[in-house]
C-alpha cells in the first residue's frame, strides 16, 4: 500500500490520514489484537494491528515480531481515546530486518553488561532522552557564543605541551618531533587568538589521563572554552552564569518529552533561572565546609566529597572564587590583594553535582609567567609561542571551560557521567 512516509515526531499533524512509518520494534504484545511499540529515532508510537483492518499476511507477521526487528508499517493515524496521543491503526506491514535474541531485554541488566553493549544500549528510551538533551546543549553552546560575537577558534588536539599539569597527559610519538600529547584544554590556543578576534571560543574533545574512578571523571570529554580580551574575573562569572542559564532554558523549552522520560523534577532547573547565582570565596567555602563536617584544611583543593557536601545544602549554582595559587594552574593571575591567591573561579552545580565550570583571569605579566613556568618545572621552550601573548600587546584577559558531560549529568540528574557521552571513555573503558 502506497502512503507518504512520515516521522513519528510529525504524527500529530496527520490525524485521520494514512501514512507509512519506518522503525524498530521496542516491544510487541500479541493477543487477538497485536500491539507494537515502535520507535524511529524521532519518537515513539503505539501501533495497533487487528484482524478486521489489516491484510491477513500483515496480521500474521504482526504476531511474530521480535524485539528490535525493523519494519515499515502503513496505517491510519488516530488519537488514542484516553491519552489523546497519536497511534497507528495498522493496515499493512513489512519486515525489513529481523532481530534474533536481542541482548538487552526488559529485565534488569548490570551496568558492566550495558556498557559493553553501549552501541545497542543507545536504543533504549532513557539513553535516547539523555543524548537528545546532550545534542540540545551542544547546539545551545554554539548558538550562545555565536549570538554573543565570539569567533570559533578550533584548538588542536595533538599538542606539544601541557595546559593543566603534566601528570595526566596521554602521549604518543609524533614523527621526528618527539612526544605529542592529547590536549587537556584548548585554552592556551585561545589566548593568542584574542589579539586577532577579541572574543573566541573552542568546543571539542579534551583528554585527561587521570586514574580517577569517580562518577564525574571521563578520560575523554567535551569542553567549551570562551576567552575574552580586556576582561577580568568578574566577567568570567557573568558570562558563565549567562551561558548556564541559556543552556538550561533551551532544554526546558525544547526537551520536555526527554526530561519527562528521565523523570527529572523541573523545580531545581527553574530555580537556577531565577535570580543570580550564589558566590563565595574559597576561604569562605572552607569555613562553610568545616561547619558542615568536612575535615578540609585551608590550602587544600576540594575533594569530590567536599563539592557534594557544599552543594547538597543549596538549590542554586555557586561560584567559588579566589583559590590558593598552590593547587591552581600556572597561568592564573595572582590576586592583587592577597599574593597567596589566584583569580580563579569554579561554578559548582546544585543537587550534589559539583564543578561544571573552571576558569579565571590569566596572568598578563611576562615576568610573572616566566617565574611560574620555572617554578612548575615546565620547559620554557615549549611555551615561547604562548608567552608572545604577553610580549606583543598584553591585555587583561579571562575565560573558562565548561565540561559538556558534567552539564548533561546535572541537567538530566544522572547518577554517573558514563551515560552522558555516546561512547564514554574512562578508566577501564575503551570498548566499544
Ligand atoms: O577545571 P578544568 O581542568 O579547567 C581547564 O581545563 C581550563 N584550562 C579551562 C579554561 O579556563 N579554558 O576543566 C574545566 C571543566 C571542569 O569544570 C569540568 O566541567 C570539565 O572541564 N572536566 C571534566 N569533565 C569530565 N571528566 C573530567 N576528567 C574532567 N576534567 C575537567
Ligand atoms: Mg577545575
Amino acid at each position: 500500500m502506497e502512503a507518504p512516509v512520515v516521522e513519528i515526531r510529525h504524527l500529530k499533524q496527520h490525524i485521520g490520514e494514512t501514512v507509512t512509518l519506518r522503525g524498530w520494534v521496542r516491544n510487541a504484545r500479541t493477543s487477538k489484537t497485536r500491539f507494537i511499540d515502535l520507535r524511529d529515532g524521532s519518537g515513539f508510537v503505539q501501533c495497533v494491528v487487528g484482524a478486521a483492518e489489516a491484510d491477513p499476511a500483515s496480521y500474521e507477521l504482526a504476531g511474530k515480531l521480535t524485539q528490535e526487528c525493523a519494519i515499515t508499517i502503513t496505517g491510519r493515524v488516530q488519537q488514542h481515546p484516553r491519552t489523546g496521543e497519536p497511534e497507528l491503526l495498522g493496515l499493512s506491514l513489512t519486515l525489513v530486518g529481523d532481530s534474533v535474541d536481542y541482548p538487552i531485554t526488559p529485565k534488569e541488566h548490570g551496568t558492566a553488561f550495558l556498557m559493553e553493549n553501549r552501541h545497542i544500549w543507545l536504543r533504549s528510551k532513557r539513553q535516547w532522552a539523555i543524548l537528545r538533551i546532550r545534542h540540545t546543549l551542544a547546539k545551545a553552546i554554539r548558538d550562545f557564543f555565536d549570538e554573543d560575537g565570539f569567533t570559533l577558534l578550533d584548538a588542536p588536539i595533538l599538542t606539544p605541551s601541557a595546559c593543566e599539569g603534566t601528570s595526566n597527559l596521554f602521549g604518543t610519538q609524533y614523527f621526528d618531533e618527539g612526544m605529542a600529547f592529547l590536549s587537556q584544554s584548548g585554552q592556551l590556543y585561545q589566548e593568542p587568538g584574542l589579539a586577532a578576534f577579541g572574543k573566541t571560543y573552542c568546543f571539542g574533545p579534551t583528554f585527561r589521563a587521570e586514574k580517577s574512578k569517580t562518577r564525574r571523571h571521563l578520560t575523554e570529554f567535551w569542553m567549551c572554552e570562551p576567552e575574552m580580551a580586556f576582561a577580568h574575573l568578574e566577567d568570567v562569572m557573568t558570562l558563565g552564569e549567562r551561558l548556564t542559564k541559556f543552556m538550561i532554558q533551551r532544554v526546558l523549552e525544547g526537551r520536555r518529552e526527554e526530561l519527562a522520560i528521565l523523570e527529572r523534577d523541573l523545580g531545581p532547573l527553574e530555580t537556577t533561572l531565577n535570580g543570580a547565582f550564589d558566590r563565595m570565596t574559597y576561604s569562605e567555602a572552607v569555613d562553610r565546609l568545616k561547619g558542615l563536617g568536612s575535615d578540609i584544611v585551608w590550602g587544600e583543593d576540594f575533594g569530590n566529597d567536599d563539592e557534594t557536601i557544599l552543594m547538597n545544602s543549596t538549590d542554586r549554582p555557586l561560584w567559588v572564587h579566589r583559590f590558593p595559587k598552590a593547587f591552581k594552574a600556572f597561568y592564573m593571575e595572582p590576586d592583587p590583594d592577597d599574593a597567596r591567591l589566584a583569580l580563579g573561579a569554579d561554578l559548582l552545580a546544585p543537587e550534589g553535582y559539583g564543578e561544571v565550570i573552571g576558569g579565571g583571569e590569566r596572568a598578563s605579566s611576562l615576568q610573572y609567567l616566566l617565574d611560574q613556568i620555572a617554578k612548575e618545572g615546565l620547559d620554557q621552550a615549549d611555551y615561547e609561542w604562548y608567552l608572545d601573548v604577553r610580549r606583543y600587546g598584553s591585555v587583561p584577559h579571562a575565560g573558562f571551560g565548561l565540561g559538556l558531560e558534567r552539564a548533561v549529568a546535572w541537567i538530566c540528574k544522572l547518577p554517573h557521567v558514563r551515560e552522558t557521552a555516546p561512547y564514554p571513555r574512562m578508566l577501564g573503558t575503551l570498548r566499544p
